[in-house]
């Protein structure tokens, strides 16, 4: 079984890659960084996922011998500055659509352009996407954005089953920038602070776990774990 996986420098992506060589896959991942820890156990190309033009190439070589991934999870993501929208200059905003969107697209079309199948394909989305609270203006938007990009993907991948999965709370370097917020100004952050969060391996064990389950559900959907 064939894994490829974008973001595994840290977090969940991380725990993600841990869990699937556990279950035996062959990983393939595109990240800026290799965490010691998997140096050695996976196909791995350092890739800045701003860099859209190096995508393509970069994807090439590390799927080379590649003509289908059972999964493909694409979980890179960034947060952005937390702050009114009015705050927030445009570039910034630009910046989260690039990792959080576009790249999502770029690699996605790089695929189908190589050929290779997807039997089934997680874009890791949040509950930002629907809940839009004050302060998360680029990362909400990123993401409700991603939900409708995947759909719409969904559509045209008659062969690939498609699901944005929000994954809950994940205690990872971004949410811990979330709870250094201001939580008088973004009430949403007291919520987050207050209710129950998983480790990033409880996280991504959940998460494949779930992947059968995922398939029962409409290829396209938004699905958020806690919800289930
Ligand atoms: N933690 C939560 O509670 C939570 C909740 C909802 C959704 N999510 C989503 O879960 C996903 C993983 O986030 P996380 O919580 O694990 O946070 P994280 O530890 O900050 O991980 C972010 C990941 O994205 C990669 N990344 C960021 N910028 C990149 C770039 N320019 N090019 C390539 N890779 C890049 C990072 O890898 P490199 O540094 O190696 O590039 C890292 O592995 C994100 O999509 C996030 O939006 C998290």
């Amino acid at each position: 079984m064939r894994l490829f996986i974008t973001g595994v420098g840290s977090g969940l992506g991380k725990a993600l890659v841990l869990e699937a060589l556990e279950r035996g896959y062959e990983v393939f991942a595109l990240s800026r960084r290799l965490p010691a820890e998997l140096e050695g156990r996976i196909h791995f190309a350092p890739c800045d996922l701003r860099d859209f033009e190096r995508i393509p190439l970069t994807l090439k070589k590390l799927l080379d011998s590649s003509d289908y991934l059972d999964l493909v999870i694409l979980n890179a993501g960034v947060l952005g500055r937390f702050g009114d929208m009015r705050e927030i200059p445009l570039r910034s905003f630009e910046e989260v659509m690039s990792v959080n969107l576009w790249a999502n697209k770029v690699i996605l079309d790089t695929l189908s352009d190589l050929g290779i199948g997807v039997g089934q394909l997680i874009g890791i989305s949040s509950g930002a996407a629907v809940n839009c609270n004050r302060g998360w203006n680029a990362y909400a938007i990123s993401k409700a954005a991603l939900n409708c990009l995947l759909k719409l993907y969904a559509r045209e991948m008659e062969k690939t089953h498609v699901i944005a999965l929000a994954p809950g709370l994940v205690l990872t370097p971004m949410l811990e920038e979330v709870m250094r917020q201001d939580e008088e100004r973004f009430p949403s952050v007291r919520r987050i602070k207050e209710s129950p969060k998983r480790t990033p391996e409880e996280a991504a064990r959940l998460i494949f776990q779930l992947l059968p389950r995922l398939r029962e559900f409409e290829s396209g959907s938004f699905v958020d774990i806690r919800k289930l």
